[in-house]
């Protein structure tokens, strides 16, 4: 019997109708369209607005369309992982709101939180249980609301966030395509320049912890961009020799949306061209473990069947990593 590898048969996404611009944003924090275009590459970005809307109302539109484009009927679903910081609640998992809402009746769920390589994470995770040959359609969301816990009087971090997500249909394989190796890492001694000091069990929310504005993400920006540009690249350039792979043979770059700056840093090292990395950055700036689905959808109709493709990623945590997949199926 020819082995099992779990592809992605499927992709989509969905960002929220309200574009925040640069120009909005000086109207609101002491910031320039041109400090923010050179420094991080962003234009604008987009806003969940509404009264009650989560994460899951952003993650569900995007698997509804999935489950539509790969004819999927929601009962066949056997599993859901959510990537996400910003849950709908604590509890329960913001995947099984998003399954209840889909009809995926017979479909398990949970939430995986590993911030901006949330869904690399939640992808590799995904795919061993394809690759078990217990499951066979296996959704993997990746969707973030982060205007949610963004403090909009602080330019330093409210400048570089949005809200969005997407999600992808996983899939047995026997033809050698789709995932073929991921390299995880994680570091805890990096919690220090990226997380949100209080509602959590260390720190429960009281007026005094509201007052203090302690349940927004604080970010050391510079600290973490040190770290972020060598951890991607040297993970991408791991991946790649030990899969044997030059530049030459890698179709597209599918980096976590952070920063253009350790985008180009990590394409370099990996001896890539612009055109082959996939970019939307100015577009919906920084939306956690909704950036690389997001990509994958807005450039699904450039991606070939057999294409090698690298994800990247770097974030709180710190957790960074990378996955190597051949693309599964050609455009429509
Ligand atoms: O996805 C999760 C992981 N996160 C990341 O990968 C983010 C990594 N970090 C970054 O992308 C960058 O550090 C930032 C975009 C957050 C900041 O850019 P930077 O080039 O590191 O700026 P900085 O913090 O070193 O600040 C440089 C200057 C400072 O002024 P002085 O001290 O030189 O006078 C800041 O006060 O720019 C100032 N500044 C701003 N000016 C205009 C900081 N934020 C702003 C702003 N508008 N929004």
């Amino acid at each position: 019997m020819s082995k099992i590898t779990a592809a992605i048969t499927g992709v989509s996404g969905y960002v929220p109708e309200y574009v925040l611009t640069n120009k909005e944003l000086e109207t609101m924090v002491e910031t320039n369209d041109e400090w923010i275009t050179t420094r991080t590459g962003i234009k604008e970005r987009r806003i969940l607005k509404g009264e009650g809307k989560g994460t899951s109302h952003i993650a569900v539109p995007a698997v509804l369309d999935l489950l539509k484009k790969t004819n999927t009927k929601p009962e066949e679903v056997d599993l859901l992982i959510c990537a996400t910081t910003t849950p709908d609640m604590v509890f329960p998992a913001t995947a099984n709101l998003i399954t209840a809402e889909v009809g995926a009746v017979n479909a398990f769920g949970y939430d995986l939180q590993a911030a901006c390589s949330g869904f690399l994470y939640a992808l590799a995770t995904g795919s061993k249980f394809v690759e078990s040959g217990q499951y066979k359609k296996v959704i993997v969301v990746g969707a973030d609301k982060m205007s949610s816990i963004i403090d909009y009087t602080d330019r330093a971090t409210c400048i570089i966030f949005g809200d969005g997500g997407g999600a992808v249909m996983l899939e047995p394989n026997t033809e050698g395509l789709g995932i073929q190796d991921s390299i995880l890492k994680s570091d805890g001694t990096g919690a220090q320049f990226l997380h949100m000091k209080a509602g959590g069990s260390r720190k429960p929310a009281t007026i005094e912890t509201v007052q203090a504005r302690e349940h927004y993400a604080f970010q050391e920006g510079q600290q973490v961009f040190k770290f972020a540009v060598k951890g991607m690249a040297d993970v991408s350039a791991e991946i790649m020799e030990r899969n044997n792979l030059t530049g030459e043979d890698v179709a597209w770059l599918v980096p976590h949306q952070a920063n253009k700056r350790i985008i180009e840093a990590t394409a370099n090292r990996m001896g890539l061209d612009n055109d082959k990395v996939m970019l939307n950055i100015h577009k919906y700036g920084n939306t956690t473990s909704g950036t690389i689905p997001l990509c994958l959808w807005e450039y699904e109709n450039q991606l070939k069947k057999g294409d090698n493709v690298i994800l990247a990623a770097f974030g709180g945590g710190f957790t960074w990593g990378s996955i190597y997949l051949k693309w599964a199926y050609d455009p429509n």
